[in-house]
């Protein structure tokens, strides 16, 4: 058995490529560079769903803009009940309320879905009515503006669409085999998201940037950083942010990030930067002192936090946005396992108490 299903080849796909030993990600042929910061986020959800859908149209900037003032609709459930939930599990709730299917139209709901509830739900919670989506303005923008009230400020949109567009899809990542495994019972694409939404959730998985923040509030400053990491590896902590299934190198997604970071950091906060790169440094050589056997990296998840903090986005929601982005690809390999795929079910070797023989 392999624990944790590690090196198993569980599907075969045409939507991405995650080769762990060069430390490169491909999407639908094109390399993480030639997408990260020059495509939006409408842009590679065209590119992968492009095959699954008859009727996907040639830009979907107009569809989804329409799919968001549609599911706006929905925000009116936003009760008291949801309010002393955490945002991801709002926002899910709320993305269970969609119409099941297995349609574009569905699929377009979906991908609206959690920048549409995120806003409200991260509005609610600091006692702001809900703001209404503008179909003028792409997708991005409009997250932004749903969640302040106002326009992006400058290069806030292009920052945003770079990091939906860099976690859109990642391969055969937890919650996008959780999304396989409950359409390949043919429970459609709402059942699908919210199996990838609950999966997602997970600290292990796309609930950590938010420690990230804790991580580096709880340092403070760099002379910190070596005692308080050395502390956490001896409680037997995980260092949020590093450490990868696949990757055994750096995760490329880190840099395209922290690219991503610099840019909208121009001659402001640079501060924040060189303080989370001094903490970086000092995390990646604990780890290589007191883990030698296994390479860890810098994941995904370390400069997606400074991105999404410096955005102005709180903490508590950076699963949500994480699931903006990643709800794309849950679609596509549902789409994908429905067009291909049998039952995902496979076997389990019991090692629990037999009957005791008949006297
Ligand atoms: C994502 O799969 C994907 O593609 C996911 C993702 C995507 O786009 O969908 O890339 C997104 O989930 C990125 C990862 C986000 N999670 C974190 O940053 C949380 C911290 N990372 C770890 O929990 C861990 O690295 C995992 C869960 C990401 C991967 O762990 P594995 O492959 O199951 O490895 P393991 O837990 O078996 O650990 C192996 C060894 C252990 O040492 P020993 O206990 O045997 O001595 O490595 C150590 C671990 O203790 N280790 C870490 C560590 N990660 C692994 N030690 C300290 N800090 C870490 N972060």
């Amino acid at each position: 058995m392999s624990d944790g299903l590690e090196d198993v080849v569980a599907a075969e796909t045409v939507l991405s490529e995650v080769d762990g030993k060069k430390g490169v990600l491909i999407i639908r042929g094109r390399s993480l560079d030639e997408l990260a910061g020059r495509t939006r986020f409408e842009d590679v959800t065209r590119l992968l769903w492009d095959g699954f859908f008859d009727d996907l149209p040639d830009d979907l900037t107009a569809p989804l803009a329409a799919a968001r003032a549609e599911v706006f609709g929905e925000v009116a459930a936003l009760d008291t009940g949801l309010l002393d939930r955490t945002p991801v599990e709002a926002m899910r709730a709320l993305t269970a309320r969609l119409a099941d299917g297995d349609d574009l139209a569905t699929a377009l709901r979906l991908a609206a879905a959690p920048a549409v509830f995120t806003a409200a739900v991260v509005r609610a919670q600091a006692g702001e009515a809900p703001v209404r989506p503008d179909p003028s303005l792409g997708h991005s923008a409009d997250i932004l503006q749903m969640l302040t009230g106002r326009p992006p400020e400058k290069g806030h949109a292009n920052a945003l669409d770079t990091y939906l567009v860099t976690v859109s899809d990642h391969g055969l990542n937890a919650s996008t085999f959780a999304a396989r495994v409950i359409a390949s019972t043919r429970a459609g694409l709402g059942s699908a998201v919210l199996g990838g939404i609950s999966a997602l959730k997970g600290p292990l998985h796309g609930g950590a940037p938010g420690p990230v923040i804790e991580m580096l509030d709880g340092i403070a400053h760099p002379a910190n950083a070596r005692a308080w990491l050395e502390a956490a590896i001896a409680r037997g902590d995980r260092l949020m942010g590093f450490g990868h299934r696949v990757y055994r190198v750096r995760d490329p997604r880190a840099d395209a990030l922290k690219g991503a970071v610099r840019r909208l950091s121009e001659g402001s906060n640079t501060g924040r930067l060189a303080f989370a790169e001094a903490v970086e440094a000092a995390a990646l050589a604990i780890l290589r002192e007191k883990k030698p056997d296994r390479p860890l990296d810098t994941n995904v998840e370390f400069y997606t936090a400074l991105l999404l903090e410096a955005l102005g986005l709180p903490p508590s929601a950076f699963t949500c946005v994480f699931a903006m982005g990643r709800v794309a690809g849950w679609i596509a390999h549902a789409r994908e396992q429905v067009a291909g795929g049998r039952l995902i079910r496979p076997q389990s070797r019991y090692v629990g108490p037999w009957p005791k023989q008949a006297a």
